[in-house]
């Protein structure tokens, strides 16, 4: 069965809107276990427009759930998530201007640079996904950088029309079975909602999946706990 993390960044964005303390983001984490999340998903970005250093700490320690963050390849970062100590880390490009993470990272052409930061990590015994494109090459460097997972990026077939979904479904079933074969785990995230996931699911070639933003839009109107179940139910 497919592991779901649930990316709980949006309730903190709520938060921010006011910086006062709610929504609670332990609450949330809460909620999303009660539903059956298998873990967590936060990203701590260097602007901290959403997720605050402390509301990391508090996951980890108080949400019973593994955590995995999101994360830039920059020290300031790096040096946190060390000292956190999350299950596991996923490596993202990162803009100033973007609304949500957009491409997947280069990690062929920033091999030495990831390769240092994977090396940190797993000599915490943290594992280390590397969220890249569905693109045989960024595959073949997250295996040379010794990354132990890749999440493949849904986002182009998310936003795809209709008739061209299918071939991005291909594509990204292409690649995560290359992904396989180099001996790593693999992933999927971005732009997944409750139409579209199926689809990916059907591959039959994805450990885990990290959603968040529908997840979160969903649990507006039911409640985070019933959003989270509703998904796991398409997952099973
Ligand atoms: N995986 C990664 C690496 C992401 O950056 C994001 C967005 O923060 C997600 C998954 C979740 O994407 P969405 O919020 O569109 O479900």
């Amino acid at each position: 069965m497919i592991k779901l993390g649930v990316n709980i960044d949006h309730i903190a964005t709520l938060r921010q809107a006011r910086k006062e303390g709610v929504p609670d983001i332990l609450k949330a984490a809460l909620a999303a276990k009660e539903g059956g999340a298998d873990g967590l998903t936060v990203h701590l970005r260097q602007d901290r427009r959403h997720i605050q250093d402390r509301d990391v700490f508090n996951l980890k320690e108080n949400s019973g759930l593994p955590l995995n963050l999101e994360m830039a390849a920059v020290d300031e970062i790096i040096n946190i998530a060390l000292e956190v100590k999350p299950s596991s880390v996923c490596m993202v490009p990162e803009k100033r201007e973007e609304l949500t993470t957009e491409g997947g990272l280069d990690a062929a052409g920033n091999k030495e640079k990831i390769r240092t930061a994977v090396n940190k990590f797993r000599k915490e015994d943290i594992e280390v996904s590397l969220f890249i494109d569905p693109d045989i090459k960024q595959i073949k460097a997250a295996a040379e950088v010794g990354a132990d997972t890749v999440e493949i990026h849904t986002g182009a077939y998310a936003n795809a029309l209709p008739d061209k979904k299918e071939e991005h479904i291909k594509i990204i079933a292409r690649s995560a079975e290359a992904a396989l074969k180099e001996g790593l785990k693999v992933n999927a995230g971005h732009g997944l909602d409750y139409s579209n996931v199926s689809a990916v699911k059907e591959t039959d070639v994805f450990s885990e999946f990290n959603i968040g933003y529908s997840i979160i839009c969903r649990g507006v109107f039911t409640g985070l706990e019933v959003a989270v179940r509703d998904m796991k139910i398409l997952l099973g």
